[in-house]
């Protein structure tokens, strides 16, 4: 399974973020979606924050208003709970994020139309000082998320989330605290990761 990342082109021109960025049908403001705050009014959990991208991926009239695009990503950007950043995106078929990461952030995001493919890797990588890296055997997963189905994740989690489909739209819900104050985004050929860049909010807000 370790190979199947590279059988799915990411997004064409634009590089719309793991969590977006720029361009597309992004709102002027958040739009409020379910709750806004944190029930116990402390940071969120990924628990909270899975439970509130559930929430929201069952808000038929919310998920029905993000536009598609055949040719990119489309995203709205949502209030989540208790300060977290949160993001609806909509995925053609065929197009993903590539490899990221999400600093320091927690988060949470489950499949609210169609289905995506996470490919994770389950180490630690270093924060500064270095380009490239070689993984280690054993530290690739993979999960089908169909509709309904989400996930959380700690800090320093790094992904690849995918529409694999060849003719069906997908649609998630994800959250993110603290909002993401920068990812890094990596390229890998085989087990060698390379760092490629690390974008910061001005990059896609
Ligand atoms: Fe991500």
């Amino acid at each position: 399974m370790s190979s199947a990342h590279s059988a799915v082109a990411t997004a064409g021109s634009v590089s719309p973020p793991p969590s977006p960025v720029s361009s597309a049908a992004s709102s002027a403001s958040p739009v409020s979606a379910a709750s806004s705050t944190s029930a116990s009014g402390a940071s969120p959990t990924s628990g909270e924050l899975l439970e509130f991208v559930r929430r929201t991926a069952r808000d038929e009239a919310l998920i029905a208003s993000l536009p598609l695009d055949p040719e990119g990503r489309t995203w709205i950007r949502l209030d989540g709970p208790g300060g977290s950043e949160s993001w609806l995106i909509g995925w053609p078929p065929g197009t993903g994020t590539g490899w990221h990461d999400h600093a320091d952030s927690i988060g949470a995001f489950t499949t609210a139309a169609g289905a995506l493919r996470e490919h994770s890797l389950v180490v630690r990588l270093p924060t500064d000082g270095w380009k490239t890296l070689e993984l280690t055997d054993g530290v690739d997963r993979s999960r089908e998320l169909a509709t309904g189905q989400g996930r959380a994740f700690g800090r320093n989690h790094v992904h690849e989330v995918l529409n694999e489909s060849e003719d069906a739209h997908a649609i998630s819900v994800h959250a993110y605290y603290p909002p993401l104050p920068r990812i890094r985004r990596f390229s890998r050929t085989g087990a060698v990761l390379r760092l490629e860049q690390t974008e910061s909010p001005e990059d896609w807000q």
